[in-house]
């Protein structure tokens, strides 16, 4: 497994943006902003990706984050944050938003972001259907970031 900057098109990997974010009108906002990562497998398929755009000086947000389900849990995640912690230049503040409920704020604090925001409701404001994970409705975006 090596991690790559995916610079072809990017609507092959739709499958992978619906997991982190199942609202295509969502994606389609970001979609070809910033730089897109992902991690290549042997056989040369692309097992996760993580793309990440400015939002303001010295400002990046990752917008999405996904490793196919059968990849996940082996490291891949992690490394795919490492690698963009390892490209922006020191000093950057990295955001990300995430779900109140899917375990994700655990993820990213083991990435070394902390919570600093809660956007109460986003997911029932932002999405035309109630979104579910692990069994329960997304109501909040919790925004988390780290200094670089
Ligand atoms: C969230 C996701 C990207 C994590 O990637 P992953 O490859 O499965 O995670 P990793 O194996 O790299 O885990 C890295 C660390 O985070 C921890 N972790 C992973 N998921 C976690 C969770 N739900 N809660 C708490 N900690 C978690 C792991 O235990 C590991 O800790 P360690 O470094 O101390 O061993 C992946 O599960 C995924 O694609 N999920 C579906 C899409 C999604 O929800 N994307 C994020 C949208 S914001």
């Amino acid at each position: 497994m090596r991690i790559i900057e995916i610079t072809g098109e990017r609507e092959k990997y739709w499958d992978l943006f619906l997991l982190a974010d199942p609202s295509k009108d969502m994606v389609r906002r970001y979609l070809h902003q910033g730089f897109l990562l992902g991690a290549e497998t042997q056989d040369r398929s692309i097992a996760g990706e993580i793309l990440t755009v400015p939002v303001g000086t010295n400002e990046w947000e990752i917008k999405n984050l996904a490793v196919s389900e059968v990849f996940q849990g082996k490291g891949l995640g992690k490394a795919l944050v490492e690698a963009v912690q390892y490209r922006l230049p020191k000093g950057t503040v990295l955001l990300v938003g995430t779900d109140d409920v899917s375990g994700n704020v655990g993820f990213y604090e083991s990435c070394g972001f902390s919570r600093f925001r809660t956007e109460p409701g986003f997911f029932v404001k932002n999405y035309p259907e109630p979104l579910y994970d692990h069994g329960a409705q997304c109501i909040d975006m919790i925004y988390l970031k780290q200094i670089l």
